[in-house]
């Protein structure tokens, strides 16, 4: 069968986990087929009712990512009902809230049986470890990995048991309210930036731009602060400076660990 890894991951946790699930749900005959929805693509894709999907979402705010909710919707099953979908979110370690059922319910919308699911950590896109402010910082590591392949491969015994049992994941409706996005947005050091445009190819909303000086800028309108352009930044020179890294590094340092369901 094939195995689509669809997911939206702009600091490449999520990416790292559906990897890690898709290699143990993987067996011999298997091929797998990356669905990258980080950068805008626009096309509708499909999956086959005898393949799976394997489906990797950012917690923001304790909600499934805006921008993924709205990429997810072109991916469908060709035949409603019969495709199987594991659900996995990851968040940086404060909290996940309602955003693994909001992922079991637009799988449902877009024609997926949800066979399993998985809440994962990773750093979280506020961690400025090199400030002495790390939060979740190097997950999803060794052990996460591990857990994501346990829940790869238990998927599969299940799946070949065949006749799932409803998944139930933990969650409430009516979902988390979100509260109002953050008013600022990464900003670039001229002194550093070397006008490479490694921000720009990789912004999930294209937002950033060259100035003629050739310094990168962001524009705040469309900025969903995901933090790509920090943590890939060559140079190091973009910064987002946010209070909630001093408050998410004094209470949300303690680490939380992968919650399966199965
Ligand atoms: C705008 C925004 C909101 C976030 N909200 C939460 C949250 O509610 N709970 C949490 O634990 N982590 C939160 N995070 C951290 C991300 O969920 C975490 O860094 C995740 O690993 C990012 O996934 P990615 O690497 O696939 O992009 C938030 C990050 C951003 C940018």
């Amino acid at each position: 069968m094939e195995i689509s890894l669809i997911f939206f991951s702009p600091t490449h946790t999520g990416r790292t986990i559906a990897e890690a699930v898709a290699a143990g749900f993987a067996s011999g005959a298997d091929t797998l087929r990356n669905i990258d929805l980080t950068l805008p693509s626009g096309s509708r894709k499909t999956i086959e009712a005898g393949d799976i999907a394997i489906f990797a979402a950012p917690v923001y705010g304790g909600r499934v990512a805006e921008t993924a909710v709205e990429r997810f919707r072109q991916v469908r099953a060709a035949e409603p009902g019969v495709t199987p979908a594991i659900l996995t979110v990851v968040y940086g370690n404060r909290d996940y809230e309602d955003a693994l059922l909001e992922l079991q319910d637009i799988a449902v919308r877009q024609g997926f049986v949800p066979l399993s699911a998985g809440a994962f950590i990773g750093e979280h896109s506020y961690s400025r470890p090199k400030e002495g402010r790390p939060i979740a910082a190097g997950r999803p590591d060794e052990a996460d990995q591990a857990q994501a392949r346990h829940l790869g491969a238990a998927s599969r015994e299940k799946y070949e048991k065949g006749t799932p049992q409803p998944l139930t994941v933990k969650g409430h409706i009516p979902y988390k309210t979100k509260g109002p996005s953050t008013p600022a947005t990464p900003e670039t050091d001229p002194a550093l930036c070397t006008g490479c445009g490694t921000c720009a190819e990789i912004c999930p909303t294209e937002v950033i731009s060259l100035t003629e000086a050739g310094t990168a800028v962001s524009d705040l309108t469309g900025c969903i602060k995901c933090c790509a352009c920090v943590k890939f930044c060559p140079a190091d020179a973009r910064r987002f400076d946010t209070p909630y890294t001093e408050k998410l590094f004094t209470h949300f340092s303690a680490r939380r660990e992968p919650e399966l369901f199965l």
